[in-house]
């Protein structure tokens, strides 16, 4: 089996590391990868991953046997279509299922298609700012508004400041804060409560596939403070997802989406990626991803026990009943190291060193998000520029390790939170006494 991971990202490094690991794969070549992936030994071509011709130009010279996209913009942009076109088989939904992520207004007319729960919400155009002004108004404390098109996960802001809040729509609907991203933007109600995510392989027919639970970081800073970035870090298991909480959301909301998608003639074929709050009235969902989630797939191909190739084959039409996922019982964690300023400017080229030595520490796998090779030394490229990641025997043991490598990493210009997965060791603590 020959597999391209379309994509540089840490995902993509995490997925291309587990793909070397999958007995059934020949050879994984990534486009365009990142020094992470090179160092694996894989082929790293460049390509537009944003150019859909270009990249089923690529695939054609390839000919992998599948094709897996690790970030939404290819998608966005019809990446997967333009390789199926080409006879390809390609893990990820074509343009349709990808506005789940690339439009939120249209996202939440999905979720109204399906009474799937979420926040109060209304979506508005440049030309409503009135009006959106007086839907702020309406909101209860705490004001959540977003860009409808993609922004990094930097689109969203949430604030119990009225004030800020009616900057941010202004900002948006003008197109001073995200261009044409904000010029509509939806504006909803905060809700409270511990975040998750809960990634399900699909094959546009059937109830889909849950992947492990995972808990990830959004916002910069520790105590969940700042604004929000693409991710900080994450962990799994997620001991807020019981087997009954999971049942119940995708029961709620997964399983409804994924049939809403096949009647509105955009079936899901990849990963549906639901962002869910746990709210005093149950999961409700926040947002939908159409693809891995970044950094929670870091941790999860640390803890994925079986091959990755079936279930990335079976999200074919009528494929996904004959596959399993085994998942080992350790816990697996990933602080994400930034370069200061991230989210907002920073500097490139930064020079970083000690990474092979932090990586020779037990337990311990660091993946490449936002890096180049210059000669034989790594430089910072990316705001979000490293995944250190560890596994471990709980969640604090993968946390104290990944912490003792990132100490190992001298890069002065980066920085990460010293607090990711708090809450877990928190309750492992309490749980043991210690
Ligand atoms: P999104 O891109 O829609 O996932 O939003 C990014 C982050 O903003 C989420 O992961 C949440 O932490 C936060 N957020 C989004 N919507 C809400 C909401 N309605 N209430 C509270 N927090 C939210
Ligand atoms: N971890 C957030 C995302 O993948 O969008």
């Amino acid at each position: 089996m020959h597999v391209l991971v379309l994509g540089g990202d840490g995902r993509a490094h995490a997925l291309a590391w587990a793909l070397d690991n999958s007995a059934s794969v020949d050879e994984v070549v990534s486009a365009p990868g990142n020094p992470g992936i090179a160092a694996l030994g894989k082929r790293c071509i460049p390509v537009d991953a944003n150019d859909p011709a270009a990249v089923a130009r690529l695939a054609g010279e390839i000919a992998p046997d599948v094709v897996v996209v690790s970030a939404e913009e290819p998608l966005v942009h019809g990446a997967a279509d333009a390789l199926r076109t080409h006879g390809m088989l390609v893990f990820g939904p074509g343009a349709d299922g990808a506005r789940l992520e690339g439009s939120k207004a249209w996202m939440k007319a999905v979720l109204a298609e399906a009474a799937v729960p979420t926040a109060r919400h209304a979506s508005f155009t440049a030309d409503q700012e009135d009006e959106a002004l007086a839907f702020l108004d309406r909101l209860p404390g705490l004001y959540v508004v977003k860009t409808d098109g993609l922004a990094a996960g930097k689109g969203v802001i949430v604030t119990d400041s009225i004030d800020d809040a009616r900057d941010a729509v202004r900002a948006y609907l003008s197109g001073q804060a995200f261009g044409d991203a904000g010029r509509t933007c939806v504006i909803e109600e905060g809700l409270t409560g511990p975040e998750l995510s809960l990634l399900v392989v699909c094959n546009g027919s059937t109830d889909g596939w849950p992947l492990a639970p995972a808990q990830d970081f959004k916002r910069i800073g520790d105590g969940d403070t700042g604004p929000n970035t693409g991710g900080m870090g994450a962990y799994s298991p997620a001991p807020v997802m019981t087997p009954q909480m999971s049942e119940r959301a995708l029961d709620e909301i997964v399983r409804p989406t994924i049939a809403a998608m096949k009647r509105l003639g955009a079936p899901f074929r990849g990963v549906l990626y639901a962002g869910l709050m746990i709210t005093a009235d149950g999961p409700k969902l926040i947002e939908y991803n159409v693809r891995f989630g970044d950094p929670e797939t870091q941790v999860l191909m640390l803890r994925l026990m079986s091959d990755l190739v079936p279930a990335l084959v079976a999200a074919r039409d009528g494929m996904l009943k004959s596959f399993d996922l085994r998942w080992y019982a350790d816990a697996a964690l990933t602080v994400v190291m930034a370069a200061k300023g991230y989210p907002g400017t920073y500097l490139k080229g930064t020079r970083i060193d000690g990474l092979a030595e932090a990586a020779t520490l037990e337990g311990v796998e660091i993946f490449h998000a936002g890096t180049a090779a210059d000669g034989d030394r790594v430089v910072a490229t990316g705001g979000r520029v490293l995944n250190v990641s560890a596994l471990g025997a709980s969640v604090g043991a993968a946390q104290a390790r990944a912490y003792a490598a990132i100490d190992r990493i001298r890069w002065p210009e980066g920085f990460c939170r010293r607090d990711i997965g708090w809450q877990a060791v928190a309750r492992e603590k309490a749980l043991t006494g210690g």
